[in-house]
């Protein structure tokens, strides 16, 4: 009996301290977390805002990246001279390439270093310079930084990046995930609507209970794209293209496109080609890219030489031959911007959908990557094995759409925190 009481105060106590590291854990952002198990590697895109005027290759070297890769994941024309050096403006929003690693049971990027200069701080790397794709306290944790208030200059920090993979695939059909940073502007609603997509999927991948978000939560919004089949030996394995965009592979000698009309991947010489290997198919004179199309009585008699991967220096490629009831149309190529030399007002204060909120240079659109050549028809899906790539993870990594992300590590931060406060108890 006299236990009675002091058992209560100390549940409310609990109870107390709960509340409080409730509302301490709502006030922070949030962000998804993607939990996997094998060392496999995948593809995934970062939001990125840029900080101030900044070079593309600038930009590139920021995250370690392929500053044409950068440029065709945001169908930003790379014919254009001296593309690379190319001055973006500040703001301008990109969606940057990069490849999404295991670490510990967590999908994330870390292979983005950084080296301080003056008046650098770990705020201002993480706020500005990564554009809140990183909080001051994960690189601190990520480089054991005892003192924040002490960064050497020239010291290289590593950066770890927020991404998800999700098994390159979003309700079954490929996907690519941007990890996007919530601005104060933004509802669930407006970023559903420029991404194409729906608030139920984003509430699904990102395990909200509600439509709330907050200026720098991280979500992991799914793109539709065109996945690729290449063999698991192949250097470019899970190559996937977000509907609408570019990739460029094999050593700057193929370029893939997704889109407009179908989600099945194309690929053909890229324009930057100089000394590739052959990209002819055995036994035929079609180069990868071409397809012909011949009628006959009983339908279309549709060859086509596909690109395979990149093997040991090498472009893989297949024939197929199909007959099918219609030839294919024209090859449709997504749209190219100019290099952007201005952000329009709508693209920061309201955002629409990208990259068409983003103003081109002072000429004209182009033509595509490589003008549609004549003759040159639509891609077709290899005629055997599944038409939907390997995506990322692999097979084996069995992580349907992940579970409550957020809430899987609140919930064990609650636990934990319990657990401490029942030993301090
Ligand atoms: C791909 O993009 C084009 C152009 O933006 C759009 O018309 C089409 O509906 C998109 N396809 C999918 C599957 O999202
Ligand atoms: C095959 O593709 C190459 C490179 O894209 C192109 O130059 C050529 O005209 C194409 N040939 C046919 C028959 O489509
Ligand atoms: C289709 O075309 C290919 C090459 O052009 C040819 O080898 C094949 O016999 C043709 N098939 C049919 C059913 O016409
Ligand atoms: C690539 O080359 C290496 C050494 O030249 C060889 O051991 C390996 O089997 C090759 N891989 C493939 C897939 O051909
Ligand atoms: C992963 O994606 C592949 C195709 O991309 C699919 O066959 C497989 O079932 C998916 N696995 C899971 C666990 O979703």
């Amino acid at each position: 009996m006299p236990n009675h009481k002091p058992i209560f105060y100390k549940t409310q106590f609990l109870f107390f301290i709960i509340s409080v590291l409730t509302n301490v854990a709502i006030v922070s952002s949030k962000s998804t977390i993607e939990p996997c198990s094998n060392s496999d590697s995948c593809n995934a895109l970062l939001g990125y805002t840029v900080y101030t005027e900044l070079k593309v290759s600038e930009v590139a070297s920021l995250f370690q990246v392929d500053p044409i890769a950068i440029l065709t994941a945001n169908a930003i024309d790379i014919s254009y001279p001296d593309v690379e050096n190319h001055i973006l403006p500040s703001q301008l929003f990109l969606k940057i390439p990069i490849t999404c690693s295991c670490v510990d049971g967590i999908r994330k990027s870390v292979s983005t270093h950084y080296k301080t200069r003056p008046s650098d701080t770990l705020s201002s790397i993480a706020d500005s310079i990564y554009s809140g794709l990183v909080s001051s306290d994960q690189i601190r944790e990520a480089n054991s930084i005892s003192d924040p208030s002490v960064l050497d200059v020239g010291q290289t920090l590593v950066v770890p990046l927020p991404c998800t993979c999700f098994n390159g695939t979003d309700n079954s059909l490929p996907a690519i995930y941007l990890s996007y940073v919530v601005k104060p502007v933004d509802t669930l609603t407006g970023i559903a609507a420029r991404y194409s997509t729906t608030i139920t999927d984003l509430m699904n991948v990102n395990a909200m209970g509600s439509t709330a978000i907050k200026d720098g939560d991280i979500l992991a919004v799914p793109l539709p794209a065109c996945a690729s089949n290449f063999p698991r030996y192949a250097s470019d394995f899970g190559l996937i293209v977000p509907n609408g965009s570019y990739a460029i592979t094999a050593s700057h000698c193929v370029q893939c496109s997704c889109g407009p009309g179908n989600l099945n991947l194309y690929c053909m010489p890229a324009s930057l080609a100089v000394s590739c290997s052959s990209m002819q198919c055995k036994n035929s004179n079609l180069m990868v890219g071409n397809i012909t199309a011949q009628q006959s009585g009983g339908g279309c008699n549709v060859s086509s030489c596909n690109y395979g991967g990149f093997v040991n220096g090498t472009i893989m490629t297949t024939l197929s031959t199909s007959l099918q009831p219609r030839c294919p149309g024209v090859q449709r190529f997504p749209p190219l911007i100019a290099p952007p030399t201005s952000v329009s007002r709508e693209s920061i204060f309201a955002p629409a959908p990208s990259p068409e909120s983003v103003t081109g240079g002072a000429t004209t659109p182009r033509s595509p990557l490589v003008p549609t050549t004549a003759g040159s028809l639509p891609g077709l899906p290899p005629a055997s094995g599944p038409s939907s790539g390997i995506g990322s993870g692999g097979a084996s990594d069995a992580s349907p759409l992940v579970t409550p992300l957020a809430t899987v590590t609140s919930a064990s931060m609650l636990i934990f925190f319990v657990n401490v406060i029942m030993a301090i108890l």
